[in-house]
């Protein structure tokens, strides 16, 4: 699946310049600088597909990229802090928000969480939104390369814990590396999954 082809095809700062819907789509949420756009890249193992940065806020428009003839990836800015106006943050947390609820071919939203600290109060407004909504999502933990050796169980455990009571969370939590590819096949069997459903 992700062997084949796979090109950019539209960057949208408007919910009304989303490209049309096709296949499946699945789109990568979560903070500023916790890895989105590198976990797209790692996925895809094209290192400069989308592009990472280490200043928070590096990506501005929910930046769709066709892999294959079936799947949809959308790398999108991130909420909470970032590098930039306040007035353009509000602005792309409004586009992410609005586009995750009302997208009929979104199958799963990855909800990314930087491995080392865990869920913060700044993701809990999208996890509210997505079960009210419910869209299925699953939660991946980023930057595994980070953490000492024993420090992941139980931060699996503790996410683990916290989502175990929301309705759209898909119940595994995937610790992935994006640096390092730890994660990376479990994250692309459970997206093949998908697509076969
Ligand atoms: P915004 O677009 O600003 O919201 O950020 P993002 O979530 O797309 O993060 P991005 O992929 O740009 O990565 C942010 C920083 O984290 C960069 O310096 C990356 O090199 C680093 N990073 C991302 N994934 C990993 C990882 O798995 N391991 C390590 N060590 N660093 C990572
Ligand atoms: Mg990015």
């Amino acid at each position: 699946l992700f062997a084949g082809d796979c090109s950019f095809i539209k960057g949208a700062v408007k919910l009304d310049q989303l490209p049309d819907m096709a296949g499946v789509e699945i789109a990568f949420a979560g903070r500023s600088n916790v890895g989105k756009s590198s976990l797209v890249n790692g996925l895809t193992g094209r290192k400069t597909l989308a592009k990472v940065s280490n200043t928070p806020g590096r990506t501005q428009e929910l930046n769709f990229f066709r892999i294959g003839s079936k799947l949809t990836l959308v790398d999108m800015p991130g909420y909470g802090f970032a590098s930039a106006p306040e007035a353009k943050v509000r602005a792309w947390t409004k586009l992410v928000f609005e586009y995750l609820r009302g997208r009929p071919t979104l199958a799963r939203v990855y909800v990314l969480i930087d491995g080392r600290h865990g869920l913060k109060t700044t993701d809990l407004p999208v996890l509210d939104m997505l079960d009210k909504a419910a869209v299925s999502y699953q939660i991946v933990l980023t930057k595994a390369d980070k953490l000492k050796p024993g420090e992941h169980e139980e931060r699996l455990a503790g996410v683990q814990d916290a989502i175990k009571k929301r309705p759209a969370a898909f119940p595994d939590v995937i610790f992935t590396s994006s640096e390092k590819g730890d994660g990376l096949p479990e994250l692309k069997a459970a997206i093949a999954r998908l697509i076969a459903e």
